[in-house]
């Protein structure tokens, strides 16, 4: 007898296409200036990667270190300054930044006054404009002290992201990201008081122990500080994390059930309490300053990455430097880094051909609420998602994914809650290839 395995609604979060782990050494080294020519640049989105944290959390798989031995910090800052040097002469004289973002790790693991160099960097090497331009910020409760605050609402923040996980103390434990709630809410004061437009909250759910009374719990506390945002994220146990080493392994389907069932009480509050959904993990406040692109448009507009772990746009060519997950690897990548001469070429990357730019499309706008703007496709491509992917789309229909919309192709309520198993269904086949050989370091 045969027993079928359900499938998991969660196989992976697809925020950007193709994913870092298709990226492979690119042999001939590209310079810079020869990938960005002829390119579009009059809107271009700058992102600072600062790969530090105080602490490792026990779900995290990002790019960062803890802590950071005498004078790395600024080590880092003065390599990131070579770095901006080197990409912005690569750029066109005229080139300009619609959109800023500095993420980690946690950028405020950095003092405040080197978030003035960071600013600075942003600002007077790559040119970026940032009182006025949006520029997201991402900070942890016990970074996020009046004196960074400061800084950062004084440079120009629109959007200070906390990451909060949980506001019970069990839940955070259970997370392994050692937190308690009085430092939550605390930061959380200092935060309002520094007067960002837009405050966003990250919370996680399936954490081991969490039921539907204590998520919405924590969703309760965090509506207490009438949020701008909200993300919505599902637990995900990834391999070489705190929780992946001591994770059992076998059947998700409990959990799944556990994730799904979390999903739907948190969208179904938010909702009630006066929420759009934006995405299945982004929620926003109706009539809430939005922080987000400005003019920068994700599908056309180029990205530049600073920093070890950052990742750059073009549209040939997705690249960055290498990255990992393990501490000893990660250690080793930041050092290299801060010693690189030389940063005026692409180490790694990805080549956008034209149906991977499709398949970015697709991803980038189905998985949005807003779905994908079919005469901008058509404008864009010559063609329709049907006529470039029917197979992916029968299948979508079939499972009642995709609504009834003459004008956008969109996802139903079922088909976001879906999300992250119908992004990786988009991916190529040579995509998917890459990723399979892909060996978590
Ligand atoms: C760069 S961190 C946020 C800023 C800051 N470092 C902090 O932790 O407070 C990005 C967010 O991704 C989410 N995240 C990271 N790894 C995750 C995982 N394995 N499962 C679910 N959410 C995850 C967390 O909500 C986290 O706040
Ligand atoms: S969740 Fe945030 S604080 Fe925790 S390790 Fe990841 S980046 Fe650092």
């Amino acid at each position: 007898m045969t027993t079928t395995v359900p499938e998991s609604p969660y196989q992976s979060y697809v925020y950007a296409y193709p994913h870092k782990t298709a990226y492979r050494p690119l042999p001939e080294r590209p310079e810079l200036a020869g990938l960005w020519r002829g390119e579009k640049q009059d809107a271009l989105s700058l992102y600072l990667h600062v790969p530090f944290c105080e602490v490792r959390c026990g779900f995290c798989n990002l790019f960062t270190r803890i802590g950071s031995p005498e004078g790395l910090t600024t080590a880092y800052l003065d390599a990131l300054e070579r770095q901006a040097g080197q990409v912005r002469e690569a750029l066109s004289a005229d080139a300009r930044f619609a959109l800023a973002a500095f993420g980690g790790g946690t950028p405020t693991y950095l003092t405040a006054a080197e978030l003035e160099r960071l600013c600075d960097i942003a600002e007077h090497r790559m040119g970026a404009d940032l009182r006025s331009i949006p520029l997201s910020v991402e900070a942890s409760p016990d970074t996020a002290t009046a004196d960074r605050l400061r800084v950062l609402a004084e440079r120009g923040t629109t959007r200070l992201s906390l990451g909060v996980q949980s506001f019970l103390d069990e839940e955070a434990r259970s997370a392994v990201r050692p937190q308690k709630r009085a430092a939550v809410e605390a930061a959380l004061g200092r935060v309002r008081d520094a007067g960002f437009p837009v405050l966003n909250i990250d919370l996680i759910y399936g954490i081991d122990g969490q039921t539907v009374v204590s998520w919405i719990k924590s969703l309760d506390a965090a509506l207490t500080w009438q949020p701008e945002e909200l993300y919505l994220y599902p637990l995900y146990v990834r391999p070489l994390t705190g929780l992946g080493r001591h994770a059992a392994t076998g059947s998700t389907a409990g959990w799944d059930a556990q994730r799904l069932a979390l999903y739907r009480a948190g969208r179904d509050h938010l909702l009630a309490n006066g929420y759009q959904q934006v995405s299945m993990r982004m929620f926003r406040r109706a009539g809430a300053a939005s922080a987000s692109a400005g003019e920068y448009a994700c599908q056309t507009d180029g990205m530049v990455g600073l920093g070890c772990g950052a990742r750059s746009y073009t549209s040939k060519l997705h690249y960055s430097f290498d990255y990992a997950v393990d501490a000893r690897e990660v250690r080793r990548i930041i050092d290299d880094f801060v010693a690189a001469p030389d940063f005026s070429r692409a180490e790694l990357g990805w080549e956008m051909t034209g149906e991977e730019t499709r398949r970015r499309h697709l991803v980038q706008s189905l998985l949005q609420g807003e779905g994908v703007d079919l005469a901008a496709y058509r404008e864009r491509f010559g063609s329709t998602p049907e006529q470039d992917f029917p197979v992916e789309l029968a299948e979508f229909a079939a499972r009642g994914w995709l609504a009834d919309d003459a004008r956008r192709l969109l996802l139903t309520p079922e088909g976001l809650a879906w999300s992250d198993a119908i992004g990786p269904r988009l991916f190529s086949a040579g995509v998917r290839a890459r990723m399979a050989e892909y060996s978590p370091k």
